[in-house]
């Protein structure tokens, strides 16, 4: 039950509240419940879960989620040191493309990024999940 997943507890940690936020998602659609928590330079984590909407395009993510509230509670001044995807689904569940994008305003190239990916849990740096990225201005 509470073996570890990773070799690093922080993050195992971290993927546990990415698990519990999922359990909050709004899904009726997809029934894909994802969770993500963002660990901030401030000290504090941030959770968020994917928000569905009929007009399917509209759907809010877990990782974006997370974000928008991180900003929202402490304001533009941190960065993120590590986050988790999680997934109540039993399936793969990296961050998307569009969630790669938008954490990249915000996140360390060099933090780690802990998911489920289709052979275990998986980590990544930021870095290696979004090589390139657009505007990547941070160090
Ligand atoms: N979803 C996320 O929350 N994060 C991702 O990175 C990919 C997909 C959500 C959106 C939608 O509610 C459901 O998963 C199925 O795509």
């Amino acid at each position: 039950m509470n073996e570890p997943i990773s070799a690093n507890p922080t993050l195992d940690a971290l993927l546990e509240q990415a698990r519990q936020a999922a359990e909050r998602s709004y899904s009726p659609y997809s029934g894909f419940r994802v969770g993500a928590a963002l660990k901030l330079t401030n000290g504090e984590i941030v959770t968020g879960t994917n928000v569905e909407n009929i007009s399917y395009g509209l759907t809010i993510c877990a990782e974006r989620s997370a974000l928008a509230r991180a900003v929202s509670q402490f304001g533009p001044e941190f960065r993120i040191e590590a986050a988790a995807v999680a997934n109540l689904n039993n399936a793969a569940s990296p961050p998307c493309g569009a969630c790669r994008q938008v954490l990249a305003e915000f996140i360390l190239p060099e933090a780690p990024v802990i998911f489920h990916a289709v052979d275990g849990v998986r980590t990544m740096t930021f870095g290696e999940l979004l090589p390139l990225a657009f505007g990547m201005k941070l160090k």
